[in-house]
Formats: C-alpha cells, structure tokens, sequence
C-alpha cells in the first residue's frame, strides 16, 4: 500500500502539534514564499531523482492558475472514483524546490508548511525528511540533522490527491500545491515547544513545559513580571474584557534561552444560559455571522495578509460579529485579525465526506451512515479524523476569538466523529462544541448548540418553540447569498431577536468563488477537463469576489445592524441591539423628508446601554405632499453610516387638478391614434397596445409597450427553471417564448379596451387580460389591466410592461426604494426617496447575469418625456434585454443593443434564497389570479396643461 493512500499513516516524522507563534528575539523566521523551481508531471515520480526541465511557480500559489492542470470546481461528486482509501493511479503530482542559506549552523532548524494540497514529501539536501497530509493544517518538520551552514537545497513533491481527499470534499475549486505560508525556524536548543492560554472570564493562565520569563502587559504598560515554570495565572486588578465590539487584548510575553514568544490574549467566557442563550461574558450575544472561505479574485485558495484584513474589516462595516471559518482552519494571521477586529469565531476542522452521499448513481443526499461505508465510520479511518482534530485546536487554541470548535462539514455522523467530540471535550472545556451532522442526525447530547443549516424561517422558530429541545439554535448556514438576494435575512433575523434560544446564524457565504480570466469571471464547466463541475454554484457570495457591495450585502447590513426602531405617533422609539456599547458612542441623525426633500433633521448622542429602548419626539406637522412622508433613523461613528431605518409619516394628500377633458380621437382599421397639444399616441389593434407615443415631435419608444411576464431567472430561481434548455421555465409555462394575442379591440368615446392573453409557446395562455386606456386632452392615459391567472400556474416572475426606448432616454428619476436594486423581499437595505439614475448605472455585474435592478414601492418615474405615476408599482431599466440577460451564461456574453429596456410592473416576484435555502415564501411570489393593475402615464411635466 502506497503511504499515501493509508488512511493509519497520515504522517511520517511530522512534528506533534502546537500553538501557532512566530518565534523573535535570537530566533530566525526565513520565509521561504517567492518562486520555486517547480515541475508538473501527470503521475507521481519518484523523487529524489534528476529532474531535467524546471519550470518555475510562485509559492503560496495554486498549480492549476498557473498553467498545470486546470481548475474544476465540482461541490458534491467527488472529482475521482469513490474507492477508498485509493485514488487514481495517475495521481498528478508537483515537484517544488529551492534553495535557502543558513548564515551559521545553530540551535534547531525546523521547516514549517502552512498549508498544501493534497500532501506532501518533504526532501533537504537529498534526504527524505518526512511526509505530511491534510491541506489546510499545518505540518512541521525538524530539519536540523540535515542542514548545514550556507546553501541547501529543499525539495517538496505534492500529489493531487490522496486517501486524505476523502476527507477535504469541500464545495470549492479543487487546487493544489504550497498554498499557504512556508518557512523556516531556526531557534535555540531547549526552546519552549507548546504553549497554552486558553482564554478564560477574569484571568490569564499561562500554561507551557518547564521554566521560562513571563511578562504580561495591558496596552504599553506592564502589568506582571516574573520567572514561571509550567504554570501561572495572573488575575488583572481591573480587568478588562474581550468582546467582539470592543476587543481587547493582552499580551503575554515569553523568552527563554534568548528567544522570545509573542502572544495577545483576551478575557472571555463562553457560556450557555438557562433560557438557552449564547453568553460571552454573561452579556447574550445574538451572532449576526458568515461563512468564509479562502478565496481570493486572482489566486484561488491564496489570500494575502491585506486581502484577509480587507475582508474582515468590510464584514465589520456590514456588522457582521460572527465568522464560521468554512470548512477548515484559516491562517494564524486571519485569526490574529479575528481577536484584534473583534469577531466570535466557529473554527471548523478540514473535515468533509460529502460525496459520499453520491456514491451510487441512485442515491443522493443521503448519509446512510449505518452502510459503514463513510470514512467516518471505519476504524481504521479514526486516527486520521482524530488527528485532523487535534491539530486544528492545538494550534489555534490560543485565539481568543473562537467559541465554536466544528468538528466539520457534511461528513455525516459516525463512530469516529463522536470520537472527536470525547476528544474535544477533554482537551478544551472553555468552548462549546458545534456539529450540524450530529444535530441534523438527532444527536444532539454530541454537541452544544443546535446546528442546523437552510432551516426556513418557519421551522427555525418551531425550534425556538421546541421545549424538547435543550438546547441554543444555531443556523452555521442560512440565507444562501447566490445571485441576485438574500431575500429572507431581515425575516430570519427578527426571529433571532425574537427567541432568546436562537442564538443567531452564518450567512452562507462571504464571497464569490470565480477563477478570473482575461478579465471575466469563469465557474464551474469553464475549464477543460472538468469530469464534473457544478456549475455557478459557487458563485453564492454576499459580495462579489473583487469585495464590491450590491444589494444583498446591504440587505445583510441592514438585517444585522445595531438598532431597530419603532415610530407611533410623534415618537421615534430605538432599541439598542449591541451587547456592550452604548449607543452614546454613536450620532444619531433623525430626518424627517417630504417627497424625499428633506424639511428637518437633528443629531445628537442618545444615551442606551446594550439591549435598552430610548425615545425621541419627532416634532413634525404632517405635510401637504404628493408622494409620501419619510422619517428616517440613522447612526454612525467616525462618519460612516452603520444603520438606517425609515418609518412612514401621516401627511395631507395634495390636491391634484386632473384634466378630464378628452383627447383628439381617430380610428381606422389598423390603429387608434390620440392627439393633443403636445402628444400623439399610436394604439395598434394588432398588438393591443401602444406602438407609439411621440411627445413634442419626439418618439419615445423603439417597440410596442407589451404586456410581458417574464424576467431573466435568477440564481435563487435554478430550481425552478430549467437553465439548460431553452425551453420549460417557470415550471414548464415556457415564459420565455412569451406569444401574446389581441382579440378584439373596441374604442368607446376616449377609452380603448383591448382584450388579450399572453403565455408560453406549447401552453395555453397563463394570462387573460383587458387593457383599458383612457387617453386625456392633456395626454395623461389611465391605464387599467384586468385579468385572470390560469388556475394551475405554478407562480409569476411578475407582470408588467415591458418596452425600448430610446438610448438618449436612459436617464430617469425615481420615488421609491432606492437607491441599489431592490424587491419586495429585499428593501431593507434601501430606502424611499427621490432619486436619479441611468441605464449604465443599474447594472449589477452578478457572475451570471440574471433579472437586477428592479426598484420596489415606486410612485413615480420619469424617463424620457415621460411620467409614470401609480400607488406602489415596480420599475426596471436596463441597457439589456430581458432575453439578453437570459441567454447570457457569463458577463462577456452580455450584449447590448443600444436601446434602454424598460419595465413598468404591476408586481416583481421576490428573490428569497432558494437556490439551496427554502422556497420563496407566498406572499413574495406573484400568485394570485385575479390581476387588477392601474397605472398612468403622461407627457413630462405636462399634465393638467
Ligand atoms: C451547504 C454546504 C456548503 C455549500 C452550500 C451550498 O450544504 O455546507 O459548503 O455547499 O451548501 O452553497
Ligand atoms: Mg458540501
């Protein structure tokens, strides 16, 4: 049997685990990142042997964006035959080396690999140091015996795969190679090896083997000096606590033999109380949280230093508190981030079996954990899931940051994994234990929380409301970000604040995976050699992968933000969701607008200790307005804007002079034509509605304004539709190829009735409708559609009209939810106003273009010489067409035609999360059958002339 497909011999000379530190003072760190020798060979070699070709790579890198092999993102299906511990016999395999000069031989020289995939052979100047797997922890080696002073030469082979790739089935690109940090240590003999904070409620204990000087400061002052041996704890006079709103630190100093450790420790105790909330230092914390992966625009698996700390302080700027490393342990430096930002983290091991669960061409999503057909079930697999264990939480035991230990992902729930909890349990008792498998299996004594992912909203408050269960609820993933949405984070987070046992969730997931090249983002089926892919699932980010916002970050933002508020009658009531700050620390801003102009606004420092109400009188006379009246709520420290709210104010309706007179009237067989002073509008009996409208000379629109029920499906939408045919979507009504069919149109004195239907080739018409339109001197047309759904469609995209214009037209101004996209189910992020926009500017870059750019709650638009007016309608405008946003499978192929394509609904469905969460709810789906629509529509700032 090959070492690496041997699932009991997962190392060979690998160094026993400790805690993360670099060491300083006499101790040398040579970082060994820069470009290696590299070469590619499609089986493995047998190394050390004379390589005639180099190549060379950077380290950290993945090999597949670097021109070997070639990217594949599969989710499920393992990307080989499921035979284990075996895998192929043409293993791929990556010959890495370098030299290195040691400037003197001293102390002891050790090799640190920080993460690589899927294994490693490690080689110094010729001889066989040691053999590592497990890619995303991390592997020392004592090189010392085969060191010498000046040059040497290290060489590291890396398989593609090994037994080990039975347990690292994450949904991700699969890459290889040194993709982390690697080094060398060169320290003194008798160096301290491990050492142990655990962080704890009101003291530091200082655990290691033997004696050494401690030093322990707060800030730059010292506050503990001594000698220590094995042991000290030291209780701060007036301790100052961790917490991730105000995460503070301590350090913790060590030197022996001239070197010295560095380490930042914070006080915090994670407790569960009697209702079953999450305690951090007796204060319940609802964890307002994300997935994240590694994962960087460019470099795949590799995230520098500056891209790690750009992710964290942006979840900070959308109030994220909460990170659930998915579904391995991150950098040390990601977790040093963590503890100095300030965030609780779930650190979850680099465990996952899921396509295990696929095995068999028959059997899908099914842990059939009884077949003893999973690794995590086999004996003679449980020291390799131990082990991966163990390493994870000895070396970052030390961060203060992490509550969680997850035993893993999608792994199912064996012997072996219950091996890891006794494991866990016994070595670290200050943290909880998190395992959705064994939570999702029943067995919830296995773990601390209830852990669930995907849960809908519903059956996460019938857990809130299960006394059986004794337990908090956790959702480790929820609000499935892919595309355009989430439409249910504001839902699932009011239940939170609701029910103290729902300790709150992870977004899934942070950012789009994409593999960019030459400028556009590719996914899964891109790349050659994908034997199977999954597609653009792996593009489900709540923000792009360049870290750009779009309205679903917002909505995340708005869902998590600090305060809620309440408005009754002249009293703005605002509650304190932060567990330790007070809402003192913030300016809060308090706007009262009329038709989005702003008539007062006042800030001021509102005193709030965490989770209390404060008021304040909204002195505000209700206005004579003609769109609507807005006080507005927001907060913000050192300028930017943290939370927003918006409440409707009462105002007085203005009295609008409507022209009654009718308009100019003729009719002849093909068409209906009104005209007036400034307009003169085409109605054809051939397609039942306007062909044109022409203000002052002017056209307006470049096709008919056709009654129209479909949108370009989004990803929330996949499944649902059927994305690779052209035909079946929406449920089989072929929406896509829409026909539409007038029946009759009739003219009685300035009213034109047209009776009509539209539907799906093959089907029969989802949609029987009467368009009236009654047409003014002044040019205003009152247009009214009645109509009746088929019985059995299954639900609308939405139903409005849809129509070009002009490209000169692509200017327009708006009153509704602005100013991002935004949908009856994600507007929360948004708000009502008066705003001006452009085709260019409503655009939203979604890996896959799909429907974007809708705005919710309009009650006015006006785009080219044109008003569009009505009590809460929908709108879109676009540089594409709904069919070219639907055709397209990546940016690139987006073409325009140079019109603007508008869209003036009666309603637009949701997007909710249900391309792997629940189904859009009903009331964000456009079901009903009875269709009663009234919109009108006038010359730009002539009506009533
Ligand atoms: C979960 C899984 C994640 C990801 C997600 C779908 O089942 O844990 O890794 O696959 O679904 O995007
Ligand atoms: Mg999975």
């Amino acid at each position: 049997m090959r070492i690496y497909e041997n699932p009991e011999k997962t190392s060979e000379n690998r160094l026993p685990p400790r805690s993360a530190y670099i060491p300083g003072g006499c101790s040398e760190y040579i970082l060994l990142n820069g470009q290696w020798r590299f070469a590619y060979y499609d089986r493995d070699i047998d190394v050390p042997q004379i390589i005639m070709q180099w190549d060379t790579i950077p380290v950290s890198g993945c090999w597949q964006l670097h021109g070997y092999d070639s990217p594949n993102y599969t989710n499920q299906n393992f990307p080989f035959p499921v035979d284990m511990p075996y895998v192929p016999d043409d293993n791929p395999c990556g010959v890495y080396e370098r030299e290195f000069t040691l400037q003197s031989k001293w102390g002891r020289v050790y090799f640190m690999l920080e993460g690589v995939a899927s294994c490693a052979f490690v080689y110094v100047n010729g001889h066989y140091v040691g053999f590592t797997q497990g890619s995303h922890l991390q592997a020392e080696f004592d090189v010392t015996e085969y060191v010498s002073q000046g040059v040497n030469i290290l060489r590291v082979k890396v398989l593609k795969w090994c037994c080990g790739s039975y347990l690292e089935d994450q949904d991700m690109f699969r890459f290889n190679g040194i993709f982390r940090d690697c080094y060398l240590l060169q320290r003194p003999e008798g160096h301290i090896t491990d050492v142990q904070i655990l962080p704890g409620g009101a003291s530091i204990r200082v655990q290691l083997q033997g004696a050494a000087e401690l030093k322990i400061y707060g800030g730059e002052v010292l506050l503990h000096s001594g000698a220590i041996c094995d042991e000290y704890e030291f209780t701060p006079e007036k301790p100052v606590l961790w917490n991730a709103e105000k995460p503070y630190l301590y350090t913790v100093v060590l030197e022996r033999n001239g070197e010295v450790l560095r380490f930042r420790t914070g006080l915090r105790r994670v407790e569960i109380s009697d209702r079953f909330e999450l305690l951090i230092n007796g204060q319940s914390v609802k964890l307002h949280g994300v997935n994240h992966h590694d994962t960087s625009k460019f470099r795949g698996w590799c995230q520098s230093l500056e891209e790690q700390k750009q992710d964290l302080l942006l979840m900070k700027k959308l109030n994220i508190n909460c990170v659930r490393t998915s579904h391995y342990p991150p950098t040390p430096q990601f977790m040093e981030l963590c503890d100095e930002l300030g965030f609780y983290v779930i650190l979850e091991n680099d465990l996952e079996s899921h396509g295990f669960n696929r095995r068999y061409a028959n059997e899908t999503h099914a842990y059939d954990m009884d077949s003893c057909e999973y690794p995590g079930t086999r004996p003679e697999w449980l020291a390799e899931h131990l082990e991966r264990m163990e390493r994870a939480l000895e070396y970052h035991k030390n961060f203060t940051g992490i509550i969680m230990w997850s035993i893993g992902n999608e792994t199912g729930h064996g012997t072996n994994h219950v091996k890891m909890i006794d494991y866990v349990r016994r070595r670290d008792g200050s943290r909880l234990v998190h395992c959705e498998d064994a939570s999702r299996r029943g067995e919830n004594r296995n773990a601390d929380v209830y852990s669930r992912m995907y849960l809908s909203p519903q059956k996460t408050e019938e857990a809130a409301q299960n006394y059986n269960l004794d337990r908090p609820v956790f959702l480790c993933e929820y609000a499935h970000a892919m595309g355009n949405g989430p439409g249910d984070i504001w839902e699932y987070n009011e239940l939170f604040d609701k029910y103290p046992k729902l300790i709150g969730g992870c977004i899934w997931e942070w950012a789009d995976h994409v593999v960019t090249v030459d400028g556009v983002q590719k996914y899964g089926g891109d790349f050659p050699g994908e034997l199977t892919h999954d597609g653009n699932f792996c593009c489900d980010g709540m923000v792009f992968a360049d870290r750009s916002l779009r309205a679903g970050s917002l909505e995340v933002k708005a869902a998590y933000q600090p305060i809620r508020t309440e408005y009754h009658e002249g009293v703005l009531r605002i509650f304190n969701r932060l567990d330790f700050t007070d809402l003192s620390e913030y300016d809060c801003t308090v706007r009262v607008e009329w038709d989005g102009r702003t008539v007062s606004q006042k800030t001021m420092r509102l005193q709030a200790p965490p989770h209390s109400w404060a008021n304040i009188a909204v002195d505000h006379v209700p206005g004579i307005c003609r769109l609507g009246a807005y006080v507005t709520c927001s907060l913000c420290r050192d300028g930017y804007e943290y939370a927003r709210t918006q409440h409707q104010l009462p105002y007085i309706a203005a009295e609008k002079a409507l022209c009654t007179a009718p308009a100019r009237i003729e009719e002849d067989a093909r068409q209906i034509i009104a005209t007036g002073e400034h307009f003169r509008y085409v109605f054809s009996k051939h397609d039942g509605t306007f062909v044109s409208l022409a203000v002052d000379g002017k056209e307006q629109l470049e096709s008919p304004m056709a009654l129209t029920l479909f949108r370009a499906p989004i990803d929330n939408e996949r499944k649902i539709k059927h994305l690779w045919t052209n035909e079946a979507v929406w449920e089989g009504e072929n929406l896509n190829v829409a026909f539409h069919k007038t029946y009759e149109v009739t003219l009685r004195g300035n009213v034109i009735e047209a009776r009509c239907s539209v539907g799906g080739v093959s089907r029969v018409p989802a949609l029987r409708y009467t368009l009236r339109a009654a047409i003014f001197a002044d040019g205003r047309v009152q247009l009214q559609v009645q109509g009746t759904v088929r019985e059995n469609v299954f639900w609308l995209p939405r139903l409005g009209f849809e129509m070009a214009l002009p490209a000169e037209h692509n200017e327009f101004s708006y009153y509704g939810y602005g100013p991002q996209e935004s949908y009856c189910d994600m507007h929360h992020g948004a708000a009502v106003g008066l705003y001006e926009s452009n085709a260019e500017a409503e655009y939203v870059n979604y890996v896959r273009p799909q429907e974007h750019g809708n705005h919710y709650g309009v009650k006015q638009l006006t785009i080219g010489d044109l008003e569009f007016t009505g009590d809460g309608f929908e709108c879109c405008v676009s540089k594409y067409s709904t069919q070219a946003l639907y055709r397209a499978e990546h940016t690139d192929e987006l073409k325009a035609d140079g019109k603007v394509h508008l869209r003036v609904d009666y309603r637009c469905a949701g997007v909710g999360s249900g391309a792997c969460g629940p189904e859009l709810k009903q009331e964000y789906r456009l079901a009903e059958k009875e269709i009663d629509f009234s919109i009108q529509f006038a010359p730009k700032g002539k009506e009533g002339a």
